[in-house]
């Protein structure tokens, strides 16, 4: 979480101080998180948002909104949040764990190579902000006929070529749990243009929606959902949070910009390759190096002094440590999505030995909001 004061108290005060707390209020729908999901849809210019109570909620809620199911595939990388793997599985479905390239995002050309008759979605996932080569990624799933769901749990307000993260495939999520660029603790949201695939979404986030909502008649056929509601403090929070965002990734970029042009210096390494500069809304840079050891060396030599860290050493992040998936454990014997899938699907550590090299390679340093653009530098070129 980046920056949270005063503004967020007084929203929180308002709530408790209505006594609603609720997402529904005598019938409608309250105030809080209708205004967040309106403000939401305007910042990313999209058609339909939905708060929910977390960016894995907001995952399963747009896969089943997507009709995925038993005997169905998912694209997801090697290098990502291991929700992005499990929420194919909470619908029935299984992961296929592509390779990501140097952008540290997924590499397209395996992205193709691993899309079969069964791919029912591919997930790019904008990690630390990184925009993924959406270009590519569109053009092949338009070819295969496979719809796209974005993950930009991390990547809240970036861009592709103008168009905000989440808003460039068939849907999008963004998570606004506490490691997040806005956050409010726990939270996320789905967003997309299609009102079918928004009011399904709205049916299955919410399966006691049928007797609260106030809109329940104008809602699709109901079918069986969960509950990721929000409450209206997680709502208010993000309303004052959401005004805060541009202000940092302004932030951010400038400081990232001048981070780049200092590191692009440097004999040693050189900063990765972006997909997208101008809507790039990272919060970490990431250095590629020749070698695994030349990484190595570097964040020994500085951590103490910067703080800095290999993807690879990330466990939660990568995919050799996702031991639920790759040793198969589904939570009930007679609901295991691997039996219904339509092949054999088979994990190993060294499947995307693309991503270990690439992973190790690279150093990856956080950008400060705090410090001045000019004390940014200097820290940099510290480090040359
Ligand atoms: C890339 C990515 N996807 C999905 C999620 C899941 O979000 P949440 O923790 O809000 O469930 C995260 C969370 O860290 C993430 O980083």
């Amino acid at each position: 979480m980046y920056r949270i004061g005063e503004k967020e108290i007084e929203a929180v005060r308002k709530v408790v101080e209505s006594g609603q707390l609720f997402r529904y209020h005598k019938g409608r729908t309250a105030e809080w998180t209708r205004r967040l999901e309106g403000a939401l849809s305007r910042k990313l210019e999209t058609k339909h948002a939905l708060a929910v109570s977390s960016g894995t909620a907001a995952l399963i809620t747009a896969l089943a909104a997507m009709e995925i199911g038993p005997g169905d595939e998912v694209i997801v990388p090697g290098y990502t949040f291991i929700s992005s793997a499990l929420a194919p599985l909470a619908v029935g479905a299984v992961p296929i764990i592509a390779e990501v390239d140097e952008t540290l995002t997924l590499d397209a050309a395996d992205v193709e190579s691993k899309t079969t008759r069964y791919t029912k979605a591919i997930v790019p996932v904008h990690m630390l902000g990184l925009p993924c080569r959406m270009d590519s990624i569109l053009r092949s799933a338009r070819q295969q006929d496979v719809p796209v769901l974005e993950d930009a749990a991390q990547a809240a307000g970036g861009s592709y070529r103008g168009r905000r993260f989440g808003t460039l495939g068939r849907a999008g999520i963004l998570s606004f749990n506490h490691y997040k660029i806005i956050s409010c603790g726990e939270g996320g949201a789905l967003v997309t243009d299609d009102a079918d695939l928004y009011q399904r979404a709205f049916v299955y986030h919410d399966g006691g929606c049928v007797f609260f909502d106030e809109e329940a008649a104008s809602r699709p056929e109901f079918f069986a959902g969960v509950n990721y509601r929000v409450s209206e403090i997680q709502s208010a929070i993000m309303n004052e949070q959401l005004k805060r965002l541009d202000g940092i990734l302004n932030r951010l970029r400038r400081r990232k910009a001048a981070m780049t042009e200092e590191f692009a210096r440097s004999r040693s390494f050189r900063p990765s390759r972006c997909n997208d500069a101008e809507g790039d809304c990272s919060t970490h840079l990431p250095l590629l190096f020749e070698t695994a050891d030349d990484a190595l060396e570097f964040v020994e030599a500085n951590r103490h002094t910067t703080p800095m860290f290999r993807p690879i050493d990330t466990d939660r992040h990568v995919y050799t440590n996702w031991e639920p998936i790759l040793r198969k454990r589904a939570r009930h014997r007679a609901m295991d999505p691997w039996k219904w899938a339509k092949r054999q699907i088979s994990y190993s550590r060294d499947m995307c030995q693309q991503t270990l090299d690439i992973l190790s390679r690279t150093v990856c340093l956080p950008v400060p909001l705090e410090p001045t653009v000019k004390e940014v530098r200097s820290t940099a070129k510290s480090l040359l």
